[in-house]
């Protein structure tokens, strides 16, 4: 069965079958597929098919460079306003595919097929592309909603174990910023169900992208609602930002936790509510523990590009189900956190 969710701007997300999803949406015109080295050895038949252009992996892949060689394959295929760019890959090429479509002969229309648990839920959804510059993320990019994305959760099987736990971090904090239900769902599983369970996940992928669709419309570039999509970001990003040991989704699972322990302490959320984040975060085996500290941890906050002058709006859970978004003074930073 195949689900919808239009997203904004006549961008719809379709969750079922990528192969017979394709044959339905893709336009009859020439498509141009952007991919990485991985997906061409896991999911070869999906890109062989087409022209295709592959990209390195990791965030240094990322980059000006990588769009310049991406913009000059293009230019050597002959590729025109006419023609269809499709990013089959997780957040890193829908990144890059997102960017490279948007930007190529002043835009072109774009599709994606996702296939991490992270881009489903979170990368491929709300236009947002972007490259990285230096060692600062996504400092250059563009809002730009695809056609279509495809969510096929038979292509996540292939998926290493740690990149979707990664990805179900991103679950996790949707569950808790804004649909109840879900969290639900989520402490009555197990990690390991959720890898082999397709319908279920299928389900969680579901609810995940109508809550971040929904906050999305309401505000699709960043000005107000969208920011409490940042919840476990704030400290998620001092992490990143002081070791290299975590990877984004596990700086998140140890951004909700420490981010809920504040929160409780400000007595901004019940015992019982933050108890039950705890141990969802454990169950699903995150690391919690807070890798740095309290000095680095609010030298890097202030360092945050999105922090507000002398201030940082940080979103806190205050139930499971709801957030609420307080700009913290730097001052106060230090007590709060
Ligand atoms: N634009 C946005 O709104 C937004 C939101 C969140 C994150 N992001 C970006 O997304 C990126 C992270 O995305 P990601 O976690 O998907 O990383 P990724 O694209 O690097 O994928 C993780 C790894 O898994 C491999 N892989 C992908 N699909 C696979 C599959 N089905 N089977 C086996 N291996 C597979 C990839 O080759 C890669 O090595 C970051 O750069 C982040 O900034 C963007
Ligand atoms: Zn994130």
């Amino acid at each position: 069965m195949v689900e919808q969710i239009e997203v904004t701007g006549g961008s719809r997300i379709y969750i079922g079958c990528a192969d017979e999803l394709l044959k339905e949406l893709l336009p009859q015109r020439r498509i141009i597929v952007i991919s990485d080295t991985n997906l061409d050895r896991t999911h070869h038949d999906l890109i062989a098919p087409y022209e295709h252009i592959l990209v390195g992996l990791g965030e240094q892949a990322k980059s000006l460079v990588t769009l310049d060689e991406v913009y000059r394959k293009l230019i050597e295929l002959g590729a025109d306003r006419s023609t269809f760019i499709l990013g089959i890959g997780g957040g890193i090429v829908t990144d890059i595919a997102g960017f490279v479509a948007s930007t190529y002969m002043r835009g072109v229309e774009f599709g994606f097929v996702t296939t991490t648990l992270l881009g489903s839920v979170d990368a491929s959804v709300g236009g947002k592309n972007g490259v990285n510059i230096g060692g600062f993320k996504n400092m250059v990019g563009t809002f730009s909603q695809p056609k279509f994305v495809i969510c096929d959760v038979a292509l996540l099987h292939t998926l290493p174990e740690r990149e979707f736990r990664a990805g179900l971090a991103e679950v996790v904090k949707t569950a808790i910023l804004g649909d109840k239900e879900l969290f639900e769902m989520l402490e009555q599983t197990s990690f390991e169900e959720l890898r082999k369970n397709d319908e279920l996940l299928s389900e969680i992928i579901l609810r995940s992208v109508k809550v971040k669709a929904s906050v999305v419309a309401e505000d699709e570039r960043e000005g107000g609602r969208r920011r409490i999509l940042n919840l476990g970001h704030t400290i998620a990003h001092a992490i990143e930002k002081c070791t290299s040991k975590f990877s984004h989704g596990e700086a998140v699972a140890i951004g909700l936790f420490h981010i809920t322990s504040s929160a409780l302490a400000q007595k901004m959320i019940t015992n019982n509510d933050a108890e039950r984040i705890f141990s969802l975060i454990e169950k699903f085996g995150f690391a919690t523990e807070l890798p740095i500290d309290h000095k680095q941890l609010l030298d890097a906050i202030k360092g945050d590009k999105k922090r507000s002058g002398n201030a940082m709006h940080i979103i806190f859970p205050t139930t499971i189900g709801a957030v609420e978004d307080r700009l913290i003074p730097f001052e106060e930073l230090e007590s709060i956190l």
